[in-house]
């Protein structure tokens, strides 16, 4: 292990074990179990990339270190000056060590530890909101980044996620989302459905995305105007529950066709983001 500095002054540590303690935070980044655990008590999160890396940033999101092989010194340069702005140590390791460590290849360049930021309350997420998203119990996290991903790029003002829902700062979901969770405002509410109620308050219509018989279709939904609009999504295995149904202001079905019996919830929520635009 050394240290040096770059020209933009962030202390580089070169590091040769992959036991070196300040590698902590990055250890076993695969093992889901743990790291659902630890990111959120430890109040960071694990941001992989340039591209979402420096989505962080500009979302005004602090690091609290960074981890790359040696090639990608140079090419991250503005990461290095991000770094050195916060004080944290940009940690350069040889390839064989960060496969030991996290347990993948590393080939998008960087790692970044970051703190996690304080999450938003309800109300500041959906001021001047048009358009919500609701994720009720999404279990997956790749659903979860891909309905992001989706929201963000149709024009989805918020995104809510309910307390049974994945974290969206799980590495996996901020890499599928392609870093906008990093960029669409979003919280997790911890009153599931009793803040059907709250929205509904504040103007929302809210409708839920289901395959009951008596829903109505989505070209229906769409045909309506809706100051406000709350759309609903359920889990990947039981769909919404009854309770959630119960105190919606409508029902909404996307018909299928060739005997398929419903879309992959991130695919059901892009259809009805652009239905809604
Ligand atoms: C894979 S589906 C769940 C299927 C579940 N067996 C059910 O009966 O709801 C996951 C979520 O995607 C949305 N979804 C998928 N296909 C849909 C469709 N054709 N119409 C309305 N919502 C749909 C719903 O929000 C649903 O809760």
């Amino acid at each position: 292990m050394s240290a040096d500095a770059t020209p933009a002054g962030a202390p580089v540590v070169r590091i040769g074990d992959a036991d070196d303690p300040r590698l902590e935070e990055y250890a076993r980044l695969t093992d889901l179990a743990l790291r659902r655990r630890k990111e959120p008590a430890e109040g960071l999160y694990i941001a992989e990339s340039h591209k979402v890396i420096r989505r962080a940033l500009a979302a005004g999101h602090r690091p609290r270190s960074l981890l790359m092989a040696p090639r990608w010194l140079e090419e991250s340069a503005d990461l290095v000056e991000a770094a050195a702005a916060h004080s944290a140590p940009v940690l350069v390791a040889e390839e064989a060590v960060l496969r030991e460590l996290t347990g993948f290849h590393l080939h998008r360049g960087a790692l970044a530890s970051m703190h996690r930021p304080a999450l938003p309350t309800l109300e500041q997420v959906t001021a001047g909101a048009r358009r919500v998203a609701i994720f009720d119990g999404i279990v997956d996290h790749t659903n979860l980044g891909a309905g992001f991903r989706s929201a963000a790029a149709l024009g989805v003002d918020a995104v809510l996620v309910t307390p049974t829902s994945a974290d969206p700062l799980y590495r996996r979901s901020v890499r599928v989302s392609m870093g906008t969770v990093l960029q669409v405002p979003w919280t997790r509410i911890d009153d599931w459905p009793g803040e059907v109620d709250r929205l509904q308050a504040q103007g929302f219509t809210m409708a839920a995305l289901a395959l009951s018989a008596d829903a109505i279709t989505l070209d229906e939904l769409a045909a309506q105007e809706h100051p406000r609009l709350a759309l609903i999504f359920g889990s990947e295995g039981h769909g919404l529950p009854q309770a959630t149904l119960d105190r919606v202001d409508a029902v909404v079905r996307i018909p299928m066709g060739a005997g398929v019996d419903s879309l992959n919830v991130a695919a059901s929520a892009a259809v009805a983001f652009w239905a809604t635009r």
